[in-house]
């Protein structure tokens, strides 16, 4: 019997085969080492002793045997190696995410405007008329409160959409400047980068929630000057190279004067969004004295940033969520 198991196990050609044998011989329920242990029972008590130490080294030389014919053949579970593993073949990728690229953005902008002495602020995404329009010298009958251009919450506060008590989803970053103004006294230097929501249709150009960067500088003698050197460093700073700024006359009822602000990239001019000298009403609605300070604000697109600097052409592909287009930044 030794000997046919042990021929057999060296013979075995494949794991089939040893398996097999393993099997005939050391099976748990009918193999031949079985059989012979049945026996023992059978022999002469003065006997057993001697022939049960025999039939273990006999045990254990077929164990043996079996995982030399295991590892022989390069497989097996006693091994521990799956026979299919090919340790030359390229390894799997662990999906690693990253950082969407409008994030990335706001954590740049928010790098080079701290080098400049502007901290950062923030402000609520629901907000109440009053820091949305009222204290912005926005009053109630401003077109820029119509229902249509806003997206009015329909709490149970609300009573007409657009008057007094209906809250709403922000609609410019500008709600934070109250707020800044509300709790602290000049000095103040502050940026805030957030969410605003606009019930636009979506088009290359356009989506109905999007990012703004708001600045408010508020100072002694604060002038039109310091505003245009700020976003020119701010402009040569992110899109790279001597960036050439200009302003056009335009009107925000919360700055006077007020500015359209474009930089010159690539040879075009691009609007990246408004500024201009804090109005005094704004002032007096925080508690500000618009006799003894003075100071400028402007709110530039942060997607409209991200997408020159990285020649993206439509706002859309960056919240589709599709990994193709979010992979490269
Ligand atoms: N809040 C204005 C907008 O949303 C931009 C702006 C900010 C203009 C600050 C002037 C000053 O278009």
């Amino acid at each position: 019997l030794e000997k046919d198991a042990l021929d057999s196990f060296e013979s075995a050609a494949d794991a089939d085969a040893v398996e097999e044998t393993r099997v005939r011989f050391l099976g748990a329920k009918k193999g031949a080492l079985k059989d012979v242990q049945k026996m023992m029972g059978g022999i002469d008590p003065s006997d057993r002793k001697a022939a049960g130490m025999r039939l273990n080294a006999f045990k254990t030389k077929l164990q043996e045997s079996f995982e030399a014919s295991q590892s022989r053949l390069g497989g097996g579970e006693a091994s521990g190696i799956d026979p299919t593993f090919d340790a030359t073949l390229p390894g799997i990728r662990p999906n690693v995410g990253h950082i969407h690229p409008i994030t990335q953005t706001i954590n740049h902008l928010m790098e080079i405007m701290g080098r400049m002495g502007f901290e950062a602020a923030e402000g609520p995404e629901v907000e109440d008329p009053w820091h949305n329009f009222v204290a912005l010298n926005i009053p109630e009958d401003h077109p820029a409160r119509d229902p249509l251009d806003n997206f009015y919450l329909a709490t149970a506060s609300a009573t007409q959409a657009g008057s007094e008590g209906s809250q709403l989803l922000r609609s410019q970053t500008s709600t934070v400047q109250i707020r800044v103004m509300e709790q602290h006294q000049p000095p103040i230097r502050v940026i805030s980068l957030g969410r605003v929501y606009r019930p636009d249709a979506p088009d290359a150009t356009h989506y109905p929630m999007f990012h703004q960067m708001e600045g408010l500088y508020v100072d002694k003698h604060v002038t039109m000057a310091n505003l245009k050197t700020v976003l020119r460093v701010f402009a040569t700073n992110y899109l790279g190279g001597d960036v050439q700024i200009r302003f056009r006359p335009s009107f925000f009822p919360f700055t006077e004067p007020s500015v359209e602000v474009d930089f010159l990239w690539n040879d075009t001019w691009i609007e990246f969004g408004g500024a201009g000298m804090v109005d005094p009403a704004v002032f007096e609605a925080v508690g500000y004295d618009p006799e003894k300070v003075s100071g400028f604000a402007f709110g530039l697109g942060v997607e409209r940033l991200c997408m020159r600097r990285h020649g993206i052409t439509d706002i859309r592909d960056l919240y589709s969520g599709d990994l193709r287009f979010l992979r490269q930044f």
